[in-house]
């Protein structure tokens, strides 16, 4: 069994501080940067657009793993790819075309990803899965970091690693929300973690650590 990558979330770091924060991960042993991106629609709160992303792009060489959580991404995903953002993904909800807007991202070169709300069905995404680098489970609302971990969402995990192994296909599977070194026991079918205040607000390397040896 490969071990998790980890993605740290920058939602929970110093914003003052992205490019020494990002480094301070990178040396710690992280694998990606994951970079959440809300627009006060689709959930209710605001962070970071493509500016911020173009400059993360200018401060580091890590894999920028950007996960929009924004009304109609097809507005916008252009702006994410000129940025310079390795990967994309996109809310099935929160566009009429999302088959169309993972095809673009795919041909400008970049990986794409689908994801979904814990209350949505995992069927919704079923027909996009033969096409996506890669799938995020969402084990909180998504929204805010900080939050408790959705066990209910395993299921979906689980599920997604059958799928792929019944079907061939090739994504990752990425868990997102209130993943700690706990939590982490219960997405053993996962690939990718992601992690905001566990590893903000711990040690960095110890943190990111003990997610690793979770899964060797
Ligand atoms: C929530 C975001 C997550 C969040 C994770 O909408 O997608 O990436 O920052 O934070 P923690 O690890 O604190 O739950
Ligand atoms: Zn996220």
């Amino acid at each position: 069994m490969a071990k998790f990558m980890i993605a740290p979330s920058i939602l929970s770091a110093d914003f003052a501080r992205l490019k020494e924060e990002m480094l301070a991960v990178e040396i710690a042993g992280a694998d990606w940067i994951h970079v959440d991106v809300m627009d006060g629609h689709f959930v209710p709160n605001l962070t970071i657009g493509a500016p911020v992303v173009k400059s993360l792009r200018g401060a580091t060489g890590m894999f920028l793993d950007v996960h929009l959580m924004i009304e109609k991404p097809e507005k916008f995903v252009g702006d994410f790819i000129k940025a310079g953002a390795d990967m994309i993904t996109i809310h099935v909800e929160s566009t009429d075309k999302p088959a169309e807007v993972l095809k673009s991202i795919r041909e400008a070169g970049r990986k794409c990803g689908i994801t979904l709300r814990p209350g949505t069905d995992l069927s919704l995404i079923k027909p996009f899965l033969a096409d996506v680098d890669l799938v995020l489970v969402m084990t909180v609302e998504p929204g805010f970091g900080g939050q408790s971990f959705m066990a209910d969402q395993v299921a979906k995990v689980n599920e997604l690693h059958a799928l792929r192994e019944k079907n061939n296909y090739s994504y990752l599977i990425e868990v997102d929300g209130g993943v700690t070194a706990e939590t982490a026991y219960d997405v053993i079918n996962a690939d990718v973690l992601v992690a905001g205040s566990f590893i903000f607000k711990n040690d960095y390397t110890k943190a990111i650590e003990q997610l690793q040896k979770i899964k060797n």
